[in-house]
């Protein structure tokens, strides 16, 4: 080996700074060889009681380490901030960053070769992703993995997917409180991420076909021993991705990005993958827009995984997962390389489907061109959203008359009040849900369809706003508004009865209201006051990008690959 190993900046010293490093590690039982410059592999893990989609991690790090130990690397396992996307508020979205930024500079600090992400839950993917780019040594993720698939009353129940559904069911009087109260326990009954093919499930397969993991890292059920397999596979392989010297700046090209963006229209991926793709790509540098995504307009939806199909993360890895959703794809994927140091082709040869209602051919797919559509116009200047995969496609062209909720208080204390002036037809418009506003852009989008109209047996409405939408929720849902209404975007001045035009094929989002009537409604306009005015939160408000740039913090983009060289004592 010719070049110092970065480690040896830390172990390798013969001073009082390598005894420093060396000694205190020692406290834990690791022997002198342990030291003798082999790879030093980071396990960022995410594990945390709060996070309980990442419960097992704790297991999986377990098997990293063997495979670690076998290829001759020393294997260090680290804590980073864990979000639990159902159990912190205001939104665990609001955490990612700061996640990004615990995970970058924990890499940064330590005397570490490379680096294995162990993550699973909406935020812990990209929140790892886009700390270890900015560091740029050698890694690869291992996920952990979806729970066994939701049981209720012998029916399959998906995570998140039937608690909208149950809950409408509930508010139209078709289901108990009793029996809504007892599928809880049905619905998530083992370690693992969301089962539906929701944000966890959604960024795990992008993460696949992006080449940042091993093949089948996104299907396998959480709680299947051939996952633990598959971290003892992940732990031998980044050791020699080490000696490779092979970093996410390798693997995360343009080209991997168009091929996480060709898969999720496929998949029938989360919305929610867009802000974070965006953000991992200004951390590399690559030059994705939102008008990048339109290159899976055309896509059609294969895998048929609630929310925009009827199976779920288990039926879809025993049909084959990821690799065969890839081989489906084959003539549009872009060649690019993964942690396998091979092109991605090698991540799919040789894939069999086992289930073709599950994972649909090309060319009779579940739904026809049903990627992410970009909508653009006087109301969302910088683009917004709509998965149609997840809607109804009637309502994907429509022009009618809006209702508006100022906030989210606003919403909660109105939208079942029995004299609400709407129609099933009405376009329903919630502000200050962006990344400001909020702040940190929650999934409210899916805003309730209102109690009386839900009573009539409505199900879906035209929803706009400047939130984001849980990847497990459907409806023709408009997000990701940009600018957001407290940033003064034009949805600030929308009134309710003014009148919206949507059009999914032609991309349009047009608030159809006289400029001169908006520069009135501009000049009166104030923004609120922020709900935060110290610590993270402020930081937060104050340096966080639109949705349209992915809402990073504006000083995080870009990446910093240094060493440290700089001594504690
Ligand atoms: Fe954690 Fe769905 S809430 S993966
Ligand atoms: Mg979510």
């Amino acid at each position: 080996m010719t070049k110092k190993r970065r480690s040896q900046h830390w172990y390798g010293k013969l001073d009082k700074d390598g005894f420093i490093h060396r000694s205190w590690m020692k406290n834990q039982g690791f022997p002198d060889h342990a030291f003798d410059g082999r790879p030093i592999i980071g396990i960022c893990n995410t594990w945390s009681e709060l996070t309980p989609c990442n419960s097992g991690l704790r297991d999986l790090a377990e098997g990293v380490k063997r495979g670690v130990w076998e290829a001759g690397g020393f294997p260090v396992e680290f804590p980073v901030m864990s979000l639990g996307e159902t159990q912190m508020k205001p939104t665990a979205m609001l955490f990612r960053n700061l996640l990004a930024m615990d995970v970058e500079e924990s890499i940064r600090a330590y005397g570490i070769d490379g680096v294995v992400l162990l993550g699973g839950c909406d935020k812990t993917t990209p929140g790892q992703l886009m700390g270890a780019a900015s560091v740029d040594l050698p890694s690869i993720v291992v996920s952990s993995g979806p729970m066994l698939n939701g049981k209720y009353r012998g029916q399959d129940i998906g995570s998140g997917t039937d608690v909208w559904k149950f809950s409408e069911a509930v508010r139209a009087g078709e289901m108990t409180l009793q029996d809504f109260m007892n599928a809880e326990s049905g619905m998530s009954r083992s370690a693992g991420v969301c089962m539906t093919m929701g944000t966890a499930s959604t960024m795990a397969s992008l993460v696949e076909a992006m080449g940042m993991s091993l093949p089948t890292n996104a299907a396998l059920p959480a709680v299947d021993a051939r996952r633990m397999a598959l971290a003892h596979l992940t732990g031998k392989r980044i050791v020699e991705m080490v000696d490779e010297d092979l970093k996410p700046s390798d693997i995360l090209t343009k080209e991997a990005f168009e091929n996480a963006i060709l898969l999720n229209a496929a998949v029938g991926g989360s919305t929610n993958a867009v802000v974070h793709l965006l953000a991992l790509a200004g951390r590399v540098g690559v030059d994705l827009t939102l008008k990048g995504f339109e290159i899976g307009s055309e896509i059609p939806l294969l895998v048929n995984c609630m929310p925009s199909g009827k199976y779920l993360m288990e039926d879809f890895c025993y049909a084959g997962g990821v690799p065969v959703v890839l081989s489906e794809l084959k003539p549009f994927l872009r060649p690019a390389k993964t942690v396998l140091n091979k092109d991605i082709s090698a991540h799919y040869e040789g894939a069999e489907c086992f289930n073709r209602d599950v994972i649909r051919p090309f060319d009779d797919p579940v739904k026809p061109a049903a990627g992410l559509r970009v909508l653009r116009g006087n109301l969302a200047p910088n683009g917004a959203i709509v998965k149609p995969s997840a809607a109804t496609d009637a309502l994907l062209e429509t022009e009618a008359e809006a209702y508006v909720f100022e906030n989210i208080e606003d919403l909660k204390a109105n939208i079942d009040r029995d004299d609400l002036p709407v129609t099933a037809e009405t376009i329903l418009v919630l502000k200050g849900c962006g990344p400001k506003g909020y702040p940190g852009m929650p999934e409210v989008g899916n805003m309730p369809i209102p109690a009386r109209l839900v009573k009539e047996g409505v199900r879906d409405m035209i929803r706009i706003s400047d939130a984001r939408m849980s990847g497990t929720a459907f409806g023709t849902v408009i997000l990701h508004v940009s600018p957001e209404a407290q940033a003064g975007g034009t949805l600030a001045l929308v009134k309710t009865g003014d009148r919206i035009r949507v059009s999914a094929s032609k991309g349009e989002l047009e608030l159809l209201v006289d400029q001169k009537e908006l520069d009135a409604r501009r000049a009166e306009w104030q923004p609120d006051a922020p709900h935060y005015t110290r610590g993270y939160a402020k930081l937060y408000i104050d340096h966080v990008l639109q949705a349209d740039q992915g809402a990073d913090l504006d000083f995080l983009v870009g990446k910093d690959t240094r060493l440290v060289t700089r001594e504690s004592h």
